[in-house]
């Protein structure tokens, strides 16, 4: 299930305005690569090309190749409704739909894309779903109740449930853990580290710890200054970029002794 995703030369705008420029990198399955770097240097804006959710935003377009394990997600034949079923991504604050139940917000995407499921069928991929989001046993006696009423890291697995539950290959996450707690923290990033079993997984995130504890490959993002786009400056293991960077501009990152 899991794929690479390789991106070639890629630029990214927004109207008139390049907020990331060629960006050559590939993505390993069945692991965790972690984007980091300073604030507005596009790490979210690349994330979001990737799975062509960029593109939603009026003016905004994408230049250069994306391809999923050699695929072009950019091919005019595309549907990127499919892209995004198939490369499926959590957002920062916990997002779960406030009026619907919790066995709801995991079957959503898939009512979303009209897939019919039978009621024994339904139980079935919701279960399957919650177990692989580490949630099943907090909350299987209460599938009816609203997803709202979780706490903000049981809602932020209630999201990883439902992109979980249409069986993407890719799982994009936009520093999913920013508005959690520490105990909520180091749950999802156990579930991170599960979950990459299974699927390509890129998590954005501030935590340095965070990107050196779950990520196996990290890339760090950085922008020469405002109006400047945002490069991609290093990508390697994570562990040669926490200890034997080679740009300058990643140790000062790392090390704090930034801007
Ligand atoms: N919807 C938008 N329309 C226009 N410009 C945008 C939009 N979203 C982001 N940008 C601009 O694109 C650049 C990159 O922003 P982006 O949100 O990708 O950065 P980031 O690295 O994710 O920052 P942060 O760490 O603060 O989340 C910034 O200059 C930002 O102002
Ligand atoms: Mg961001």
């Amino acid at each position: 299930m899991s794929k690479r995703i390789e991106a070639k030369n890629l630029d990214i705008f927004y109207g008139d305005f390049k907020a990331v420029e060629d960006v050559s990198m590939t993505i390993e399955p069945r692991a965790v690569t972690a984007f980091i770097g300073p604030s507005g240097c596009g790490k979210s804006t690349f994330l979001r090309s990737l799975n062509r959710m960029h593109e939603v935003i009026p003016g905004a377009y994408v230049k250069g190749e994306l391809l999923l394990d050699g695929e072009d997600l950019y091919a005019p034949a595309v549907d990127p409704v499919n892209v995004r079923r198939q490369i499926g991504m959590v957002f920062q604050r916990p997002n779960p739909f406030p009026t619907m139940s919790i066995k709801e917000n995991v079957l959503a995407g898939l009512k979303l894309n009209n897939k019919r499921l039978g009621a024994s069928e339904a139980d079935e991929v919701a279960e399957r779903a919650l177990r692989g989001a580490n949630l099943w046993e907090e909350v299987k006696n209460r599938l009816d109740l609203p997803g709202s009423g979780l706490s903000g890291g049981q809602q932020q697995r209630l999201c990883i449930a439902r992109a979980i539950a249409m069986r993407p290959s890719v799982l994009l996450m936009d520093e999913p853990c920013s508005a959690l707690d520490p105990i909520s923290t180091l749950a999802i990033e156990d579930l991170i580290s599960e979950l990459k079993n299974e699927y390509t997984i890129v998590i954005v995130t501030h935590n340095m710890q965070q990107a050196s504890r779950v990520s196996d490959t990290t890339a760090f993002f950085n922008i020469a200054g405002t109006g400047q786009p945002g490069k991609l400056i290093e990508m390697d293991s994570t562990q040669t970029i926490f200890t034997t960077p080679k740009v300058q501009a990643t140790e000062d990152y790392i090390t704090g002794r930034f801007g």
